[in-house]
């Protein structure tokens, strides 16, 4: 069994702008932002709605936030970008990276995840490092080899203390904002696959205590089953994750 805890944390993407977020926390049930005994529940709202998330949760929250990207610059000349300095003034615990739809629309690859990781733990922030195959790499059963390359260049000069801070989500892009979630048995196959590269990586020890996440059209219906598989430590929720009920329900199926 293991002593690892789950972490529920929702990606909202392109959702939720301030007043959204407000609203969110409003509605979310006191019961949910309470902290639950092995059970982490978070959300990551886009850019605009981080500093309403925080003044947004009931007093006692435990529900903790994170952004869904950051630059591994400390400032300067890149428009649009965000450093490490601004999310951890605002109270960032986590930060996203290198999830496929940035890595598909706007050409972030290993090495750039890479310097983003390195930033991220330099500033005191948990990256979720997303890795994850497309439909024609698992048709023509490249979805390990894809996986494997991802997470050692997403990984790539950690030492394995800093491995320990790190999250990972397995995301079969087949299976984002398709409905069609990868089975139970799926998802265990790959995310023991990942601890067991990890572990050639870094060592068992610091493998055995990272969490890895599955993200891909997780939801209320489906969750309790992923979850029941010993190498599925949490989720990352797209869609799932922006009602407060449904996240509410996610969180409790998880403690
Ligand atoms: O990062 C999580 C996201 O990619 C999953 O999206 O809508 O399939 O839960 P969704």
């Amino acid at each position: 069994m293991s002593t690892r805890s789950i972490l529920i944390a929702g990606n909202w993407k392109m959702n939720m702008g301030p007043n959204d977020t407000a609203d969110f926390f409003e509605q979310l049930d006191a019961e949910s932002q309470k902290q639950i005994d092995g059970v982490i529940a978070a959300v990551c709202p886009p850019f605009v709605s981080l500093a309403t998330a925080f003044d947004s949760r009931k007093s006692a929250s435990a529900v903790k936030i994170g952004a869904q990207n950051v630059h591994f610059e400390d400032n300067g000349a890149f428009t649009g970008e965000i450093s490490t300095s601004m999310l951890t003034e605002v109270g960032c615990d986590y930060v996203i990276l290198g999830h496929s739809e940035r890595r598909e629309y706007f050409g972030e690859d290993d090495a750039i995840i890479n310097k983003k990781v390195k930033k991220a733990l330099l500033a005191g922030i948990t990256p979720i490092v997303c890795v994850g195959e497309v439909l024609d790499e698992r048709k023509q059963n490249r979805h390990f080899d894809v996986v494997k390359t991802q997470t050692a260049g997403s990984l790539e000069g950690l030492s394995a203390s800093e491995l320990e801070k790190v999250v990972i989500a397995y995301e079969p892009v087949w299976a984002i904002g398709t409905g069609e979630t990868a089975s139970p048995e799926q998802a265990q196959e790959m995310h023991a696959f990942i601890r067991d590269e990890l572990a050639k990586l870094f060592g068992k020890e610091a493998a055995d205590t990272v969490l890895i996440l599955y993200g891909g059209s997780m939801k209320p219906a489906n969750a309790g089953e992923l979850l029941q598989k010993p190498d599925v430590d949490g989720g990352l929720i797209g869609g799932a994750s922006l009602k407060p009920a449904d996240f509410a329900k996610l969180v409790a199926i998880a403690a």
